[in-house]
């Protein structure tokens, strides 16, 4: 049997396979169409879909707005469709009032979201899991592609009109073939990244640092994929790729102690939160030459980009594009929305984020 936490507006259960995370049906509140706020401009079609069950509030920019815009705009509403940089602290979540029922996140990513104050309030929290992993596998690939072959240096060369003629020994590269692919972070992404890495004749290796998965858990996995503890993996990867989720424990995970014990010619490959990967360590770590190069998709205060970062050759920066496809995006808006109407009408969320575990207890 479910045993369901006592909330006024939150049922919860805990059940063997999972959490069940249901708010209060929208039909006990007073209102005939609930309200939703939809916090950046998407796809007609999306809102459409939306429309149909709610009065629909978006902010149809490409721009985020700001704290205090948001606070005021999400009063009285009872659904939130937001972005992985929309900041849903306790303050926007008590600004929302105790109407609001779902924050659904355009992401996979809900680090900006303070969790347990949502589920105190009654509110579900869903997110956009499994429809950008193979997106942000894609991206992470051509990142490493790209900084082994040099492909940014080449198109600034080009575009600079630095291009006499071919030369024997000009913009040589790093061959991938042989070597090792270092996986920080086994969840679905990271996994997906290292099944691609046969392909290129890379041998993948995987850390659980960082990672929920517990490392005694057994895991199914195809033939090739080998777990490494977190320091064996820095110091005898090739490359090092990271996707684990920005929390306290992963905050800087990639810092100097790190970066101190990858090898001098491994490159470090961020495609997961700005936050993990320390940028001041990094860019000391390439000024001492300690890694051969690094490819940046996220940091740690975006849009800010260190500019001892902008200013090297060996480093590809690229503006948080890990899913940022047409297929995936529109999907990942369609999800949300799914996961707002399915609450707002009572039922369960179709991608509810993992209830805190201290209140599961
Ligand atoms: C984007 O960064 C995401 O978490 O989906």
């Amino acid at each position: 049997m479910p045993r369901w936490l006592a909330s006024s507006t939150l049922r919860t259960a805990k059940l063997t396979d999972g959490v069940i995370w249901v708010a209060r049906p929208i039909r006990e509140m007073s209102v005939s169409k609930p309200s939703v706020l939809v916090t950046r401009r998407m796809p007609s079609s999306v809102l459409s879909q939306l429309a149909e069950t709610c009065e629909v509030d978006c902010h149809a920019e490409t721009d985020a707005l700001s704290h205090e815009a948001l606070c005021q705009r999400l009063a009285g509403k009872h659904g939130l469709v937001c972005m992985f940089n929309d900041e849903l602290d306790r303050t926007a979540l008590v600004a929302a009032g105790a109407q609001l029922r779902v924050v659904a996140t355009v992401a996979v990513g809900y680090d900006n979201i303070d969790v347990a104050a949502a589920a105190e309030r009654g509110v579900v929290v869903t997110n956009t899991p499994d429809i950008l992993t193979g997106a942000t596998a894609e991206l992470t690939w051509a990142l490493i592609l790209a900084l082994t072959r040099r492909v940014g240096e080449g198109d600034r060369f080009v575009r600079a009109g630095r291009w006499e003629g071919w030369t024997f020994d000009s913009l040589l590269g790093t061959e991938l073939r042989g070597k090792q692919l270092g996986i920080i972070g086994p969840g679905r992404i990271g996994r997906a990244v290292a099944a691609v890495a046969p392909a290129f004749g890379m041998r993948p290796v995987l850390s659980t640092r960082g990672h929920s998965l517990d490392p005694s858990t057994e895991i199914a996995g195809s033939e090739e994929e080998k777990w490494m503890p977190f320091d064996e993996l820095l110091s005898t990867s090739a490359i090092v790729s990271v996707h684990v989720p920005l929390r306290e424990s992963t905050r800087h995970l990639i810092g100097r102690r790190a970066l101190i014990r990858m090898k001098r010619s491994a490159f470090l490959i961020n495609t997961s939160r700005g936050g993990v990967v320390d940028d001041e360590a990094l860019a000391w770590a390439l000024d001492e030459r300690l890694i051969a190069g690094a490819a940046l998709d996220v940091f740690e205060h975006e849009p800010h980009v260190s500019p001892a970062l902008i200013g090297r050759e060996n480093v590809c920066l690229t503006p948080h594009l890990g899913s940022a496809t047409r297929e995936t995006r529109v999907a990942m808006a369609e999800l949300a929305v799914r996961n707002v109407v399915e609450v707002l009408a009572g039922r369960e969320a179709v991608t509810p984020v993992p209830l805190p575990a201290r209140l599961l207890r």
